[in-house]
This record gives C-alpha cells, sequence and structure tokens, in this order.
C-alpha cells in the first residue's frame, strides 16, 4: 500500500496468475493449461529468421495479416475480426466497450464458478455483476442466464469446471433477450466442444473471444482474438484505440499468422492431446478419483482419498504443478492439465506413491 495509490487502486482485487517456475526451476508444469508440445517447424523456423532489423518499425496495428488467416480458419470476413495481446487483453477491451457501468444498470451475468478475470475486470471498470451459482454438478442454470441482465459472460467450455454447454442452451441464452450481448470465451473450445462461430450468420448479439495460447501453443506469445459482427468490432477498436494502438507486436503478429495456417499441425497437437486426457482421465478414476468429463485440455478432479489441498502441496513437494483453488464450493477440487502421456504418467506413479506412504502412516 502506497499513500500514492488512488481510492481505485486501493479497491482492486487483482488477478491471481498460476505459479510460474523460476529460470532453472526443472518442474512438471500442469497448473495453467498450457499445450505440452512445441509450435510448428514453419513458426520456429521463421522465429529464427526473423531479421531483428525490423523492430525499429511499428507493427501493423490492424493486424490485418493475422484477422485475414483466423477468418479464413473460421469461415467470416476479416472485419469480423480483432486481434489483441493474450484474450486477456481482448476480454478486457470486450468488457468496456459493451457493458454498462451507469449507477443503476443492469448487472452482467457470470457463473459463480469460473474464469476468475471476469469478476476482476468487472470490479476495475466499476461494471455490476450479478454471480450466477453453477448447479450442484458445476452444469450452467441455462435457464438463469435467460433472465433480463445488462449482458452475459460465459467461458463455454467453462473454466475451471472443465464442462461445456452445447449449441442448443447457447442458442437459448441468445434467443432469450435479442438486445443483451452474449459474450462466449471459447478459450477451450479447440479441445471438443462446438464451436459457436457458425451462430454468428443468426444473432448479432453475440460475441466470440479466442485465445491461440492453448490450442496453438503460443501462451508466451500473447495472442487473442474476437470475433463477432463488424459493428460489434469497430466497438472493440475504439477502445483499443483510446488505450494502445499496437496491442500485437510484430514478432507475434508474424508468427501467430503461420500458426494459424499451419491447421494440420495443431490438429494433431489437440488429437494427441484429447487422446492423453481420456486415458488420464481413466487412470485417474482408477485412484479413486472423481474426474468431470472434460472438453478442454486440463482435469478438473476431486481426489477423494486425500484432501485436494495436501495432495496439491505433496505433489509440488515432488516438483509437479497442479493447480488449487481455496475458493468456495471448489477447495476439494485440484486443475490438472493436460500433459504429454510421459508427464501425465509421471504424475500418475507420483499419486500412487503418495497415497501407498499415507496408507502406510495410516496403519502405523
Ligand atoms: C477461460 C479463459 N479465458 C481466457 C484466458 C486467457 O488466455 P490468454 O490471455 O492467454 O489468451 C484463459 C487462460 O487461462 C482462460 O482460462
Amino acid at each position: 500500500m502506497s499513500r500514492f495509490w488512488n481510492e481505485r487502486t486501493r479497491a482492486l482485487s487483482p488477478y491471481v496468475a498460476g505459479e510460474q517456475p523460476r529460470p532453472g526451476e526443472r518442474l512438471i508444469k500442469l497448473n495453467t493449461n498450457e499445450n505440452p508440445y512445441s509450435v510448428s517447424d514453419t513458426v520456429r523456423e521463421r522465429l529464427l529468421s526473423f531479421d531483428p532489423a525490423t523492430l525499429r518499425l511499428y507493427p501493423d496495428p490492424s493486424s490485418r495479416s493475422l484477422r485475414e488467416a483466423l477468418a479464413a480458419d473460421f469461415g467470416v470476413t476479416p472485419d469480423m475480426v480483432f486481434c489483441g495481446n493474450g484474450s486477456d487483453e481482448v476480454l478486457a477491451f470486450c468488457f468496456q466497450a459493451f457493458f454498462e457501468t451507469a449507477p443503476g444498470a443492469a448487472p452482467l451475468f457470470f457463473p459463480d464458478i469460473s474464469y476468475s478475470f471476469y469478476p476482476v475486470y468487472a470490479k476495475l471498470f466499476g461494471i455490476p455483476t450479478e454471480r450466477i451459482p453453477l448447479n450442484a454438478d458445476f452444469t450452467v442454470p441455462v435457464e438463469r442466464f435467460c433472465e433480463p441482465s445488462g449482458g452475459v459472460a460465459i467461458a463455454n467450455p467453462n473454466a475451471p469446471t472443465s464442462l461445456a454447454l452445447g449449441t442448443k442452451d447457447i442458442r437459448r441464452i441468445i434467443e432469450s433477450q435479442p438486445d443483451r450481448l452474449v459474450l462466449i470465451d471459447q478459450a477451450y473450445a479447440a479441445f471438443g466442444t462446438e464451436d459457436c462461430v457458425p451462430l454468428l450468420s443468426e444473432y448479432s448479439n453475440l460475441l466470440i473471444v479466442g485465445t491461440l495460447s492453448k490450442s496453438h501453443s503460443l501462451a508466451g506469445l500473447r495472442v487473442g482474438f474476437a470475433i463477432a459482427s463488424p459493428e460489434i468490432i469497430e466497438g472493440i477498436c475504439r477502445v483499443r484505440d483510446s488505450f494502445n494502438s499496437y496491442p500485437v507486436d510484430m514478432l507475434a503478429l508474424e508468427l501467430a499468422t503461420l500458426a494459424v495456417k499451419d491447421r494440420p499441425y495443431v490438429e494433431s497437437n489437440i488429437e494427441k492431446i484429447i487422446r492423453t486426457r481420456e486415458a488420464a482421465t481413466l487412470s485417474l478414476q482408477d485412484l479413486g478419483f472423481t474426474v468431470l468429463p472434460s472438453q478442454t485440455n486440463f482435469l478438473f478432479v476431486r481426489p477423494d482419498k486425500i484432501p485436494a489441498e495436501e495432495l496439491y502441496k505433496k505433489l509440488r513437494g515432488a516438483g509437479i504443478l497442479v493447480r488449487y483453488f481455496a475458493k468456495p464450493r471448489i477447495d476439494d477440487y485440484l486443475r490438472i492439465t493436460v500433459g504429454t502421456d510421459e508427464q501425465m504418467s509421471e504424475l500418475l506413479r507420483e499419486i500412487k506413491r503418495i497415497y501407498s506412504l499415507n496408507s502406510a502412516a495410516d496403519k502405523k
């Protein structure tokens, strides 16, 4: 706390990111839902041949090449695509552009258990909110989201629960209030959920946000995007150009464009991750875990034989990072990113070792 902090800074409750290992620290990192596979050779070769002298110039403020590549990939036009510095930034622009802050404004709806940046942005920008409780099984209470509100933000699939809503339910939410914007955050949609982009041809109150961090192995490059009607995209550009005209740097723009064009490579990694996810689900169930049916690149699990926090700490001690949230309703769960087959085998071996040490201690 500094005496120079203004009232708003004092009132903030910032997002807490998952632990990042220190340089040189050898950990199995299954805590922030990164892709375990590297970028394609095309992207790697471009990075190695990049001429540093070009960095003296500003990048294209409109990220045209990337917008064109994403538009072709999703079957929309480039004027329906916006690119930013990670989808976190894109979400921040969207919250600022579309959700009202005036006193008495209708609240923005999002699930009580969801991506923790939503309440952080709402507080930063002064947007009134209502957190809609998920059902006991962590599914989305669709009817509640059909009630009038100042907007809706839903991660689909949801994080950290890993569960997805079907298109039929998304349609119901969109159709229930045609004059209200519905933001669908598709950070994990590539891992098995129906993509909502085709719905844009039917609904003008839909806004989709996505990222290259997970599906395209580019979390470190920071590239996210939005897809919506040209009018909605123009609204996001107005906010961007009132804040930072160049959110996607030159290197990010080039590499991300190539990564998006390399669809077969991205798809083969996604398939591998899905196979590993399904195998890890069965193995964890065999060990007595409750595992939610994931449609993402992570598993949301309840280790029924040992408190989640204890298992998290013991795994951390053994050099394996997973995510534990000390939050109501989910403090007996862990979120585990799907790594390579080898990483998941290492995780399972360590869990078995922890369990056998515990049961030996119990017998004494
Ligand atoms: C649901 C959801 N949305 C958005 C993001 C942000 O992704 P990025 O800023 O890396 O694009 C994340 C990151 O974990 C996420 O889980």
